[in-house]
């Protein structure tokens, strides 16, 4: 048994040596079929969670409400998950209720597509009673029994399958990828966050420029935050190279370029990103506009920036273009390990410095003096050194006053 699956062996040994069934499922399962690097290992019981709570000395109440308890076996947290239909759903995204079932079949119903509905049982023999090894073969995406029903319990499962597509370069059925057109308002139930988590899945998928004309061809890119009016800019966006972005803020920054965003702090606002990433995606987006080019980069520009943030703008630049030029990310790391300093920290001299040799007391000047100083120092106009910067700022005053 691979690796993530046989840690975990040990939950599924002892809840069968109480009597109880226990089987690997979801998406580890579905992962470990299609030969993908496996993710976190789900564990479905027919124990109730107090039962499971019982015969393992560290678990977590994390929603056992609803079936799910987490066990934390040599070290790792593993989600175990008694056997459950779901109740009447609310409002179309999460059930009222849940019953407890014995069987796992009936757990297996009520998931959202056939791939994701296989389960595994300790020795590594596959319960597949709605065919998802067939789907996985076919690469298709469909979903367990009616794809109206399973759309309605929960109507972020449209997203889902199309962030499936990104991430796996599968087909929509055509039964799932119709239902999913026809229940597509169903979307304005589903929260911003649990949208955005998706979208981020989607937008970070090999297989994206497949996924973003489906947001297109469904309908589902109405009830997406700002995507109304940008339909045929979605389409387009497919074209863009998506996954030489290794950063969530590269990818939002592809975005607003890409559907051609003009005022990006409320767009971003919308899907309720941390500040955070609103902050860096924007000032990826500023220093774009601000260096035309890869080569155009000043050394006050490139300090500015960060090393960092100065690759991601070339990384976004080259997605949006079309054409990665290792070289540039290779010059850019050359020219910023050699500048004099790196961050305004290293500077030789501070506020305190200024103030005490022009005998003047603080105010703005201060940071205006202390920002001239530092373009000087990367720009290589005077070394950093104490003694060479006061000189300097000495020269500068004296021809600032001849000037004035
Ligand atoms: N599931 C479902 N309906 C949802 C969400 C999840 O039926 N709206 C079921 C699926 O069987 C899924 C499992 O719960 O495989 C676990 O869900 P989750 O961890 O959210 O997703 P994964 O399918 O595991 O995919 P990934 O971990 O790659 O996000």
């Amino acid at each position: 048994m691979k690796p993530p699956f046989e840690q975990a062996l040990g939950i599924i040994r002892q809840l069968k040596r109480h009597g109880y069934e226990a089987y690997f499922v979801g998406g580890a399962v579905r992962d470990l079929l299609i030969g993908r690097a496996i993710g976190d290992v789900d564990i479905a019981t027919s124990a109730l969670p107090e039962e499971v709570m019982r015969l393992f000395p560290k678990t977590i109440d994390v929603g056992s409400k609803h079936g799910t308890v987490v066990v934390v076996h040599e070290g790792t947290a593993y989600e175990v998950t008694t056997f459950r239909t779901d109740g009447d759903y609310e409002d179309h995204r999460r059930p009222e209720s849940v019953t407890f079932v014995r069987s796992l079949e009936e757990d297996l119903k009520r998931r959202d597509f056939t791939m994701n509905a296989i389960a595994m049982d300790e020795r590594g023999t596959i319960i597949d009673p709605f065919g998802g090894q067939e789907a996985i073969e076919r690469r298709l995406i469909c979903t367990v029994g009616a794809a109206d029903e399973r759309f309605r319990e929960d109507a972020l499962r449209m997203m889902r399958a199309v962030r499936f597509v990104s991430q796996l370069g599968f087909a929509l059925a055509e039964d799932t990828k119709r239902a999913i057109v026809q229940n597509a308002p169903l979307m304005a139930h589903i929260s911003v966050e649990r949208m955005t988590m998706e979208m981020e899945k989607l937008l970070a998928g090999p297989f994206v420029a497949e996924a973003l004309p489906l947001l297109a061809d469904t309908g589902l890119f109405a009830y997406l935050p700002g995507l109304a009016a940008k339909e045929q800019l979605l389409r387009s966006a497919a074209a863009f190279r998506w996954p030489w972005l290794t950063k969530r803020e590269e990818r939002w920054a592809l975005l607003c370029r890409a559907l051609d965003v003009k005022d990006i702090r409320p767009f971003l606002r919308a899907w309720k990103l941390p500040n955070k990433v609103i902050d860096e995606a924007g000032a990826i987006l500023a220093a774009l506009d601000d260096v035309p080019r890869p080569e155009a980069w000043t050394n006050e520009q490139l300090f500015s920036a960060g090393l960092e943030r100065a690759l991601s703008v070339e990384a976004v630049r080259a997605a949006f273009c079309g054409a990665l030029s290792e070289l540039h990310h290779e010059e850019l790391r050359r020219r910023f390990a050699a500048l004099p300093i790196k961050t305004k920290r290293e500077l030789a001299v501070n506020g305190k410095d200024v103030i005490r040799w022009a005998g003047k007391p603080a105010g703005p000047w201060v940071k205006e003096t202390l920002d001239a100083i530092w373009r000087a120092v990367v720009s290589s106009e005077v070394e950093n050194e104490k003694e060479r910067i006061y000189a300097w700022l000495m020269e500068r005053n004296r021809t600032h006053e001849k000037n004035c």
